[in-house]
């Protein structure tokens, strides 16, 4: 039995394991002695990056017909998969644009959702949706990253990180999983900062402290905003398996005030 009283029948998938908070959250799983199986485009990429100690299952959460065998017999989701906000790469554009074409999308956001194969709505909005709906009955909990601004998507700075959808993914995800009924916890960061450490091995992971020297600060209702380190929401997200004070939950978490030389999840959790 581990800290978080995961069994040996305990499966954890992690969605987006390999992104900067996902592979710091595979690294803290593995770190308690859970069992992990990663969902990945890249099966490669995955195994290179977690030296064979995870399971890997190649699948895109676009395409609803790669999860079923991903989510076989696992008890717990992290899902942190997700897009940029802003055009890039990442949304891979049926035919790559220039620069001046990039240019002339941010003042088309139509134009840019339009084109783009991975854009938000389709990721963190519709590919949450079909993870969520072959994720097993009898899940104990589906643990989602979400973003501080989904209730005020209207101030600034949200409506401007908004311009392109992704706050209005994230809402969506967020009631898809709601109305869904598995138990879920739902963990909104600030703008991310550390890492992503997308060249690191699993015991530089575990290493990673946040450049920041900031305490964790909890909110609920969406009325904090801040920066956040990835290593503390991918703890948050390690920490709130089979923590019933996390169970239906909606928090938001920000790096604020002196930092103590250990975080107390615990009771962090038990203001929330
Ligand atoms: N950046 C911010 O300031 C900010 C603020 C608030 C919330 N967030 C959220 O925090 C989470 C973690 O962010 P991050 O920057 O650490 O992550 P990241 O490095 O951007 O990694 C995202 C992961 O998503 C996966 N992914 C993308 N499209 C996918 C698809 N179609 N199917 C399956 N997997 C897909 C990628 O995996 P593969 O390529 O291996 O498949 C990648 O590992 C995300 O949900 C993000 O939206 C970010």
């Amino acid at each position: 039995m581990t800290s978080n009283g995961f069994s040996e029948e305990n499966l954890v998938l992690v969605a987006g394991a390999t992104g900067g908070v996902g592979q710091l959250a595979v690294a803290k799983l593995l770190d308690k002695g859970c069992k992990v199986r990663v969902l990945t485009r890249n099966a490669s990429k995955a195994e290179n990056m977690f030296a064979g100690k995870v399971e890997v299952a190649v699948g895109d959460i676009r395409n609803p017909e790669t999860l079923p065998a991903a989510v076989a017999n696992v008890t717990h989701i992290i899902c942190c998969s997700g897009t940029t906000a802003f055009p890039s790469e990442r949304w891979e554009f049926e035919n790559k644009p220039n620069f001046l074409q990039y240019f002339g999308l941010f003042f088309n956001p139509a134009e840019a959702k339009a084109k783009a194969k991975n854009s938000p709505m389709k990721v963190d909005a519709q590919g949450v949706s079909n993870l969520v709906e072959v994720a097993p009955k009898d899940l104990k909990q589906f643990v989602f990253i979400s973003s501080c601004g989904v209730e005020r998507k209207n101030e600034f700075p949200y409506s401007i990180l908004n311009k392109f959808g992704i706050l209005d993914a994230k809402k969506q995800a967020e009631e898809t999983i709601i109305n869904s009924k598995l138990p879920y916890t739902i963990i909104r960061p600030g703008q991310l900062i550390d890492g992503p450490y997308t060249s690191y091995d699993l015991n530089t992971l575990l290493r990673a402290k946040t450049d920041g020297k900031l305490d964790v600060v909890l909110g609920t209702g969406d009325q904090i905003t801040g920066q956040t380190s990835r290593i503390d929401v991918a703890n948050a997200c390690v920490e709130s398996l089979n923590n019933s004070n996390c169970y239906n939950k909606a928090f938001e978490i920000v790096n604020q005030g002196k930092r103590p030389s250990v975080i107390d999840w615990n009771a962090l959790f038990e203001q929330v």
